[in-house]
C-alpha cells in the first residue's frame, strides 16, 4: 500500500484530499503545524473513511523536524504539498512571512526528497499565476503574468524552484496543479472550510451571511465587462478537486508522466459571475441572501476560467459536481459548524 505524505492535511483542500486517498486504499501521513486548522479535523476524516491517518504536528520551516518525519516514516512514496499561507490581503501586509513560510517549506521538502529518496511530489498551485489572462478559457500554455500579490508570487516562485530542481535531479517527478476557485464541502458535512475571522472568499461569506453571522454580503463591483457586470470565476467542488490529486499521485507512482515537471489546470471550464453564484445559492438552499453592490475590490481580475481539455485527456480527470449541489454542501457544512459551536 502506497504511503503518501500530505502537508497541510488538516487544511481545507488537504483534508478532503486525505479522505479521497484513504478511500482509494492509500495510507496517509498528515503533517500540519495547525497554524490555520484544528487537530479535530483528523477525527472528521476518520469518521468519514473509517481509517485513521497518521498525524505529525510539525512546522516545515524547521528542517530537522521535517527530516524527522521521513525518519519516522521511511516508506513514504510520494508527497502532496498543500501547507502554505494563502490569504492574498494578508500577504501584502506580511510579505516576508509569506516568502519565509511558503518558500522554506518547499525547499525543506525538496531537500528531504533528495536525502530520503522520495521521488514524487504534487504541488498545490493556483490560477493566480495567470493574472488577468489575455485569452479565455485559460490553457496551461497561457503566459505567467506578474503576480498581483506576494501570495501569488510565492506560487510562481515555488513553481520555478520545482522546475529548476527537476532539471537537476533525474528520476524524480513533480505535478503542479493550478486550482481555480475551490468551494463547497464534503457531502457528509464532517469536514469543510474553516475560515478564521471575517472570510475573504465569496462562498464562506455567503454562507455566513445566510446564517446571520454577517449582516450583508458585499458584491465587489457590477461594472465589469461581463453579461451582468459582476466578476467571473471558475468555481470547482473541493471533492472533485481532491480526486484530481489521487489521479495525479497514481500518474506519478505508475510513471505515466510525459516530463518530470507537469502542470494541469483544475477547474470546471465554466465561468460563473458573483451574481449567478448568489442566485444559485438562493435557489439550491431556499435561503434569501442579503447583499448589496459596492466598489470593486482592489487587485481583483474581471474574468478567469479554465480550459480543462488537457486535464481531461491527459490526466483522465474531470469535475463532475454541479454548482447547486456544491453550494448546498457549503450550506450544510455551515449549519453543521454553527450547531456544533452553538452560535446561532
Ligand atoms: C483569490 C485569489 C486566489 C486564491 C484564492 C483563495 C486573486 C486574483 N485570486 O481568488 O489566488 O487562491 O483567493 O484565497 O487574488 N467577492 C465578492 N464579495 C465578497 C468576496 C468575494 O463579491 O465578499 C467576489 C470577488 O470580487 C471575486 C469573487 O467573488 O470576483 C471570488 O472571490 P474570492 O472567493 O475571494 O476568490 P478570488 O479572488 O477569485
Amino acid at each position: 500500500m502506497a504511503k503518501i505524505l500530505v502537508t497541510g492535511g488538516t487544511g481545507y483542500i488537504g483534508s478532503h484530499t486525505v479522505v479521497e486517498l484513504l478511500e482509494d486504499g492509500m495510507e496517509v501521513v498528515i503533517v500540519d503545524n495547525l497554524s490555520n486548522s484544528e487537530r479535530e479535523v483528523v477525527n472528521g476524516i476518520t469518521s468519514i473513511t473509517g481509517k485513521e491517518p497518521h498525524f505529525e504536528e510539525v512546522d516545515l520551516r524547521e528542517r530537522n523536524a521535517t527530516y524527522g518525519v521521513f525518519e519516522k516514516h521511511p516508506d513514504i512514496s510520494a508527497i502532496i504539498h498543500f501547507a502554505a499561507f494563502k490569504a492574498v490581503g494578508e500577504s501584502v501586509e506580511k510579505p516576508l512571512e509569506y516568502y519565509e513560510n511558503n518558500l522554506l517549506s518547499l525547499i525543506h521538502l525538496l531537500e528531504a526528497m533528495k536525502k530520503f529518496s522520495v521521488n514524487h511530489l504534487v504541488f498545490s498551485s493556483s490560477c493566480t499565476v495567470y493574472g488577468e489572462p489575455d485569452e479565455l478559457p485559460v490553457t496551461e500554455k497561457a503566459p505567467i503574468k506578474n503576480a498581483g500579490s506576494p501570495y501569488g508570487n510565492t506560487k510562481q516562485i515555488c513553481e520555478d524552484i520545482l522546475q529548476d530542481t527537476m532539471r537537476s535531479i533525474k528520476g524524480k517527478g513533480v505535478i503542479s496543479l493550478r486550482y481555480f476557485n475551490p468551494i463547497g464541502a464534503h457531502p457528509s458535512a464532517k469536514i469543510g472550510e474553516l475560515p478564521l475571522g471575517v472570510p475573504n472568499n465569496l462562498v464562506p461569506f455567503i454562507t455566513q451571511t445566510a446564517a446571520g453571522i454577517r449582516e450583508c454580503l458585499s458584491v465587489f463591483g457590477d461594472d465589469y465587462n461581463t453579461p451582468d457586470g459582476s466578476a467571473i470565476r471558475d468555481y470547482i467542488n473541493v471533492v472533485d478537486l481532491a480526486k484530481a490529486h489521487v489521479t495525479a499521485i497514481r500518474r506519478l507512482l505508475n510513471q505515466k508522466q510525459k516530463s518530470n515537471f507537469e502542470v494541469f489546470n483544475l477547474g470546471t471550464g465554466r465561468g460563473l459571475s458573483v451574481l449567478e453564484i448568489i442566485h444559485a445559492f438562493e435557489k439550491s438552499t431556499g435561503q434569501k441572501l442579503n447583499y448589496k453592490v459596492v466598489e470593486r475590490r482592489e487587485g481583483d481580475i474581471e474574468k478567469v476560467y479554465a480550459d480543462t481539455a488537457y486535464a481531461n485527456s491527459e490526466l483522465g480527470w474531470r469535475a463532475e459536481k454541479g454548482i447547486e449541489e456544491t453550494l448546498q454542501s457549503a450550506w450544510k457544512w455551515e449549519m453543521n459548524i454553527r450547531s456544533k459551536n452553538n452560535r446561532t
